[in-house]
């Protein structure tokens, strides 16, 4: 039997990939893959249980993340161990010790498994860093989604203080920088363009541009071909 199409959405810090990744998975029916959510999830978990985040802690920040019980809800919450976190993980901490905990080999391996199984029929979309280099390298749409700085900065501004969170444009800008730059220099699963990745610079369209985008390269891929 084939196995499940996979679209894969990567790229940098607010880029809107999440965004858009969930409306061409509700357009499609098919499931959804938020794998930075699980690295937010990791790093959280790490916090929780007083782990610094070091090298020397790699294997235990892996088993711990291993003993978890990590839940998607249909209704789009998170929970660890039963526990809500959907907005403990959405901070920027958050996120800067995702891509903390993210650099490290081990984490990677125990969270790669747990990735793959989302994949099912109808299909699958994935977002993240390392969709299609790492996690689906044999999909069949690989979309490499980016915006300026700027935009990005502004973006995740408006969604934070609309959540309820606190946010400052300055701190926002550098922490985005800082956490690019660590995930596109790191040795493992570094960010980059699958080469076979189309590219998408949503710094000027909306979001119903890309996701028309996204529909259009994927009806293009029809009837695809899969490796099986
Ligand atoms: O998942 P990722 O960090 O790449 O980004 P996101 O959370 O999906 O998008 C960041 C914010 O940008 C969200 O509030 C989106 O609604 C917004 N966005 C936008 O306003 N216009 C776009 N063309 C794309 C995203
Ligand atoms: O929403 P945003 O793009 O800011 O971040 P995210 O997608 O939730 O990912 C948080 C962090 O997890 C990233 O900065 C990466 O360091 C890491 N990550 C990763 O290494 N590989 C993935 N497939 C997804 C996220």
């Amino acid at each position: 039997s084939q196995p499940a199409p996979v679209i894969c959405i990567d790229g940098p810090t607010a880029s809107g990939k999440g965004t858009i990744a969930a409306l061409v998975a509700e357009k499609l029916g098919f499931a959804l893959l938020d794998s930075g959510a699980l690295y937010r999830i990791t790093g959280l978990a790490a916090s929780r249980a007083g782990l610094d985040i070091t090298e020397a802690n790699a294997p235990a920040i892996a088993d711990l993340v291993r003993s978890k019980a990590i839940t998607f809800t249909p209704n789009h919450r998170v929970l660890l161990d039963g526990d809500d976190i959907s907005l403990a993980i959405r901070t920027e901490e958050a996120g800067m010790n995702a891509s903390r905990v993210a650099v490290f080999p081990a984490v990677r391996e125990a969270l790669l498994q747990v990735q793959r199984d989302f994949r099912r029929l109808p299909g699958l979309v994935g977002d993240g860093r390392d969709m299609g280099t790492v996690i689906f390298p044999e999909a069949p749409l690989k979309v490499y989604l980016t915006a300026s700085a700027e935009c990005r900065a502004e973006r995740r501004y408006k969604q934070l203080i609309s959540k309820g969170l606190s946010a400052n444009m300055a701190d926002l800008l550098a922490d985005l920088q800082a956490r690019d730059a660590r995930d596109m220099h790191r040795a493992a699963a570094p960010l980059k363009p699958a080469e076979d990745a189309l590219y998408l610079d949503n710094s000027s369209g909306t979001i119903d541009e890309a996701v028309q985008q996204v529909l259009t390269w994927w009806e293009q891929r029809q009837p695809f071909t899969t490796s099986a």
